[in-house]
């Protein structure tokens, strides 16, 4: 627009309005945000506006002139305001609509399909084990890790001389000092004597829980594991109860068909002490090519005995009053023996291409 034009003169003043009022509600229709609507509404009607050197022009008028000039300057002024009032009202609810298209969360989208998380296999054996072991009447029953050599080794009738105090077996956190040797304990039968000394009998318990041992990562190794421990005290405890319990967890564990057998064997504080074989759940002891049992017939698959007398003695409960008996399996064999697993590395590389085969 040309601002130099006189605007004292009517026909100019009246011509240019005529114009700015065009020109502006045109552009202020086609403002495309706020922004520019304040430059646009600015120019015609600010204090720089030709609106505004109209309005200073008016004093140099003749007065005859001055009303109707004065007059048309207010219109033109108050229309383009309306329009640009018009105009912002459409252009904030447009940001709106757009603001909320953008925050918009489509409840209907179908997320079902999502990969899920799902329990380690090995957590999945613990649950299981304990599950039947609860069916039998059993408690869960816990204890610490990091474990004090009484509980680990003395309380269990282990004599200093026995090769897992060794150093070079037993990871411990204090080493030396027979009274206050701190260790990771070596297995969960710590939470047996744990579990005598703080309840009276009768106990029927079993542990779950992490072991350690200093031992080299090979395909039946780890030095982290797992271990569930048995121990059931009462009255008159006896070894046929010992034997019929494990034969009934391998039927429910292995399948209805499992039969049992065991071998003596020597633990420091079951006596007697014996392993317990499973027959093989794969060929039935009838396959000399079986890639489960290599054609023996039968899976190694625990410890167990009766709860040797000093241990209750350790533990302060009265060894003429009551028997027990205890047991230990490892569950990282529990579970290869059962999914037919070649290494237990397989259980920590967190390959989730071997997880994924337990989906639980
Ligand atoms: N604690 C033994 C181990 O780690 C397993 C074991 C054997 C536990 C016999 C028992 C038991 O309770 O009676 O090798």
């Amino acid at each position: 627009m040309d601002t130099t034009t006189n605007l004292t003169d009517p026909m100019n003043l009246a011509e240019t309005l005529q114009s700015l009022r065009t020109d502006s509600v045109a552009r202020i229709g086609a403002a495309a945000d706020i922004e520019s609507l304040d430059a646009i509404a600015a120019a015609a009607v600010g204090r720089e506006s030709p609106i505004a050197a109209a309005r200073r022009g008016l004093g140099s008028m003749p007065p005859e002139e001055r009303r109707d000039a004065g007059r048309l300057i207010n219109e033109v002024a108050k229309e383009i305001e309306a329009t640009v009032a018009a105009r912002r009202e459409e252009l904030v609810a447009q940001e709106r609509a757009v603001a909320i298209a953008g925050e918009a969360i489509d409840v209907t989208v179908d997320y079902s399909r999502l990969p899920n998380g799902r329990l380690h296999v090995i957590q999945q054996v613990l649950d299981e084990v304990c599950d039947i072991f609860v069916g039998l009447g059993y408690r869960i029953a816990e204890g610490p890790e990091a474990e004090l050599g009484w509980y680990n080794f003395d309380a269990l009738n282990t004599p200093p001389d026995h090769p897992g105090r060794l150093e070079s077996d037993t990871m411990y956190l204090d080493y030396g000092n027979p009274e206050d040797e701190m260790l990771l304990r070596a297995h969960t039968s710590p939470v047996q004597a744990r579990y005598m000394e703080a309840h009276e009998p009768p106990v029927y318990i079993v542990a779950p829980g992490k072991a350690y041992r200093n031992d080299t990562v090979d395909a039946t190794h780890l030095p982290v594991f797992h271990q569930i421990e048995g121990l059931a005290v009462d009255e008159s405890i006896t070894f046929s109860d010992l034997k019929g319990t494990l034969a009934e967890f391998a039927r429910q564990f292995f399948g209805p068909d499992t039969h049992v057998r065991m071998r003596p064997h020597f633990f420091p504080f079951t006596e007697p002490s014996a392993e317990l074989d499973v027959s093989c759940f794969n060929c039935d002891g009838g396959e000399s090519s079986c890639r489960v049992c290599r054609g023996v017939g039968w899976l190694e698959m625990l410890g167990c005995g009766m709860v040797d007398p000093a241990v209750f003695t350790a533990v302060g409960y009265d060894p003429d009053a009551v028997t027990g008996f205890a047991f230990g399996m490892g569950v990282e064999r529990l579970a290869m023996v059962r999914h037919g697993i070649d290494s237990i590395r397989h259980f920590v590389d967190n390959d989730v291409r071997f997880l994924d085969q337990f989906p639980g």
